[in-house]
């Protein structure tokens, strides 16, 4: 038997993906950019085995067996093999790409909550899947027809998923655009609002803004320039324009989901609660110190230098002190560094 495990951490995206061009290939209608996490914080844990005696591919998922009879599972297998094939040529006496896979996963936070499990789930499944098969080169366009945010997952640092405008999604792929060691004050704070699983998928709550937001179309328009600055704000280590760029792009990817119809809406009361405390921080330090991002859920992903982790973990226990009146706030994960996928 050949095995191979890995981790991959979560990602959380500063403009977001939301919408596809091409259900299938998973191709999407905008760019996208992230920045992954540190491999000891939020991340998926896979082992992938192949051998001879294995009669049919199998998953588990947190110990709970899976179906792998769904299309991007199947997506993800094919092209696996189809690389693994053309690189080690039908000569190859193992036959490694003819043998059944066997993958055993795990996440160490809540699965489905808004906190990006299937971008290190699939991210983290292609990688080890990789390694196992000896596939090498660009491998973030297979991790990509898993689920469009896990292509991100794959690089370390900031990363941006370049859309592409190709039928066939091969100039669809991320790619680094900063190292984990450039921007290293940078830090991630997590405010679990609610662990509980979403009530609309990510896969189907795009689906509907794509087919009936008028303001998904708007926002087409305005992505590009937003890349552009958001990606010299990070080169510049300029926190104010990063922070800004940041926070007006979750507020309109919020704003769709409102838009879209029957509207979808990921944030609650206490995630609007976490906005207004970010904005009021900001306005009384006289400075951008703080961004708020917010996912397919309520929970808030802060963007902060290190320098202020201490001072705004200590407001954030004081005005959502965890148990009151039911809120269920706490905060984890600090303080991330940015790190990428890796083999154990
Ligand atoms: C709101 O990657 O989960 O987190 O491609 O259908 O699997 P599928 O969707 P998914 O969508 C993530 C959307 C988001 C924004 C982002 O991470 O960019």
């Amino acid at each position: 038997m050949k095995t191979v495990t890995c981790t991959a951490p979560v990602n959380i995206a500063v403009i977001k993906y939301w919408g596809k061009r091409d259900e299938n290939l998973i191709l999407p209608v905008n760019s996208s950019l992230s920045a992954t996490l540190g491999q000891n914080e939020l991340r998926a844990k896979t082992t992938v085995a192949v051998d001879p005696s294995f009669t049919e591919d199998k998953m588990w998922l947190n110990d709970k067996e899976q179906s792998v009879n769904t299309q991007r599972i199947q997506n993800v297998f094919r092209e696996i093999r189809r690389r693994a094939r053309k690189r080690k040529g039908d000569g190859d006496k193992s036959k490694i790409f003819s043998q059944k896979i066997h993958i055993c996963s795990e996440n160490n936070f809540p699965t489905a909550a808004g906190l990006a499990s299937s971008a290190a789930g699939y991210a983290c499944l292609v990688y080890s899947l990789a390694k196992l098969f000896d596939v090498d080169g660009e491998i973030s366009d297979i991790a990509r027809q898993g689920s469009g945010s896990a292509c991100r997952s794959i690089y370390g640092g900031f990363v941006e998923w370049q859309m592409g405008t190709k039928a066939d999604g091969s100039d669809s792929f991320a790619k680094q655009i900063t190292p984990a060691q450039h921007w290293p004050e940078m830090c991630i704070l997590i405010l679990v609002v609610s662990d509980q699983k979403k009530h609309t998928g990510s896969t189907e709550g795009m689906q509907t803004s794509v087919q009936n937001s008028r303001l998904l179309e708007k926002r087409i328009e305005v992505v590009p320039e937003r890349m552009t600055n958001i990606t010299k704000a990070i080169k510049e280590k300029d926190f104010h324009t990063f922070a800004e760029i940041t926070m007006k792009d979750s507020n309109q990817f919020h704003a769709i989901c409102l838009d879209t119809y029957p509207p979808i809406s990921y944030m609650t009361d206490v995630s609007r609660q976490i906005v207004r405390f970010v904005h009021s921080f900001n306005n009384h330090s006289g400075e951008t110190k703080v961004a708020y991002t917010f996912d397919a859920g309520p929970n808030a992903c802060l963007y902060l230098l290190e320098k202020d982790l201490g001072r705004v973990i200590s407001l954030v226990n004081h005005f959502f002190p965890a148990q009151d009146n039911g809120l269920n706030l706490k905060v984890q994960g600090l303080p991330v560094s940015i790190d990428k996928p890796s083999q154990k």
